[in-house]
């Protein structure tokens, strides 16, 4: 029988839109990072630099590593006293800068001081870090700045929320640490809860194997004019197919924390990824290769003791928030938990969800003895459990809640995988994988009923997982054209990681006509155009594999117009 494990403890702010409760784990630099923050100078309401100018300054300046002399004395000199920290013998900041889970009057702020060789004395000491705001993209109109304490036991990380600030605005960031300074960040407030948003633009994406291409999906994200980015899983791998390898993972398949921490940082060599992270504040939710593939709740494909694997499942949470612009790290009470559901409300136009698809759901179904995870099946009775969920009871309440409650325009479900059926029709029966929704069909009707019986019509999935291009139709019976279309889906396709083969593709297509378009030959990222009377997606792609200077280019653009559940090919 599935163990599963509740939901860790619930932080009522997050879903009200308020700063939450911080966790023990993380309050030695958060706390210090909200104490009474000192406003060093009001924001000019009169600030109205063009959007396109504020993206092209603020990407020249985070990919400048760093500043010029004259610059950077400047900056030392507004941060007061942080030329008294370290004096650094090479650059603390080559993980970059990166921002996330905005509300309306803040935003999370992060870095982690990478400590090379030249500097490991300092890798003892608890150091001091200046993270400083402004209004634009010049640096000439400060905001607010935060001192906050890091050390090893963080691995050096920083992540401020930095609060106080306007809602629905953009900001520019940078931190300071004694003679370093960081490359400068552009970060995004959301609007005010009853704004009347016009506009949400979204870059959705996932899967980026390091090993298997090039990041240029970041660099053409870095450069557009977005409100957010979407990040749905497997940020980083765990393992290698050396039948795929343009470029090699440092060591070996991570286990322990410093391990984790290594291919997290590694990711972050990337310059292209950088630059994404500092040009647009990311969402974010994980999948399976944030820790190892396909495991479930406590179990990992060997079916390694619980206890040993979730030491694992613990140290790959860690590093995770070590390394991500969120607010909130590993429960300190059982340090294998850790909250990364969310729901961020943008104005009125629309409520984002993150869920989280990994934690707390069942264990797979039908499992080979010899081999667990997911797996192609075809007469698994245990499918037909209702006791069984892929986002664990607790959430799947939480989220459903949510979702019947919600008076925005758009209700845009962010989670790791597809949710459309791909099982194939073969001469014994329909196939199932156990590790995608499939697996979990009763879950994904219960949902799909609640949004059919609450007589919501604008709810949008979004996933990514399975490395192709997807926009599907979702009823409570999967391809019945009798039960009616109540949500629609759109899953992009991988930043990198390779793709399902052409035939198997076809059969999936051929028993699906739920599905309106999948393409899995090309990697890439969808552009969301959020506005309240439809969304536009476009899936940017660029042939396989994603080399270093790809060129992407539309492959097929779709529509969902406000009040019609559906999703329709355009052109
Ligand atoms: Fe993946």
């Amino acid at each position: 029988m599935p163990q599963s494990l509740a939901v860790s403890p619930v932080v009522p702010g997050l879903a009200a839109g308020n700063i939450p409760v911080i966790l023990p784990a993380v309050q030695g630099t958060l706390m210090k990072s909200t104490q009474t923050p000192e406003p060093l100078m009001g924001i000019s309401s009169r600030t109205n630099v063009d959007r396109r100018d504020w993206n092209r300054m603020a990407l020249a300046l985070a990919l400048s590593p760093w500043l010029t002399p004259a610059a950077r004395a400047q900056s030392l000199s507004s941060a007061a006293g942080a030329a008294q920290g370290p004096r650094w013998q090479a650059d603390p900041f080559s993980l970059g800068v990166a921002s996330g889970q905005p509300q309306p009057g803040s935003v999370v702020l992060w870095t982690r001081l990478r400590i090379t060789e030249a500097d490991a004395a300092l890798n003892s000491q608890s150091i001091s870090v200046v993270c400083e705001v402004f209004a634009d993209a010049a640096l000439r109109q400060p905001v607010r700045q935060w001192r906050v304490q890091t050390d090893a036991a963080r691995a050096h990380s920083v992540h401020v929320v930095a609060s106080g600030l306007q809602a629905g605005r953009p900001y520019w960031y940078r931190f300071v640490c004694g003679s370093a300074i960081s490359p400068v960040g552009r970060a995004r407030t959301s609007p005010a809860a009853n704004d009347a948003v016009d506009r949400l633009r979204i870059a959705l994406a996932s899967c980026q194997h390091y090993e298997q291409g090039y990041f240029s999906a970041h660099r053409e994200m870095a450069q557009r004019d977005l409100d957010l980015v979407l990040f749905v899983g497997d940020y980083i791998y765990e393992s290698s197919n050396p039948q795929y390898m343009l470029r090699k993972h440092e060591g070996g398949v991570p286990k322990q924390l410093d391990e984790y921490r290594d291919r997290h940082a590694q990711y972050k060599t990337d310059a292209d990824l950088r630059a994404c992270h500092a040009a647009h504040t990311w969402l974010m939710t994980w999948d399976d290769h944030e820790v190892v593939n396909d495991y479930a709740n406590d179990l990992d494909r060997n079916f390694s003791d619980p206890k040993v694997f979730l030491r694992r499942r613990a140290a790959a949470y860690q590093a995770y928030f070590e390394h991500m612009p969120v607010r909130l790290g590993p429960d300190p009470a059982q340090p294998s938990q850790m909250r990364i559901h969310d729901r961020l409300a943008w104005g009125q136009l629309a409520d984002v969800w993150t869920l989280d698809c990994r934690q707390y759901r069942n264990h797979q179904a039908c499992p080979d003895p010899n081999r667990g995870g997911g797996r192609v099946v075809v007469g698994c009775d245990a499918l037909a459990d209702p006791a069984r969920s892929m986002l664990g009871m607790a959430q799947e309440q939480w989220f459903t809640e949510g979702l019947t409650r919600s008076t925005r325009r758009w209700k845009l479900v962010a989670q790791s995988t597809q949710m459309s059926s791909s099982g194939v029709n073969t001469p014994l029966g329909r196939s199932a994988f156990t590790d995608g929704w499939d697996g979990y069909p009763q879950a994904r009707a219960r949902l799909l009923a609640t949004v059919a019986d609450a007589g919501l019509s604008n709810v949008v999935m979004l996933g990514g997982d399975v490395h192709m291009n997807v926009a599907a139709q979702l009823r409570v019976q999967a391809n019945d054209e009798r039960s009616p279309v109540v949500a629609s889906e759109i899953v992009t396709t991988s930043i990198t990681s390779r793709g399902l083969g052409e035939k198997l593709l076809a059969q999936i297509r051929d028993s699906n006509p739920d599905i309106v378009h999948a393409r899995s030959d090309e990697r890439g990222y969808t552009l969301l155009d959020v506005r309240p009377e439809g969304i536009s997606a476009e899936f940017r792609t660029t042939s396989n594999p994603a080399l270093a200077e790809g060129v992407f280019k539309a492959q097929a653009k779709l529509a969902i117009r406000s009040g019609l559940a559906g999703v329709h090919k355009e052109g």
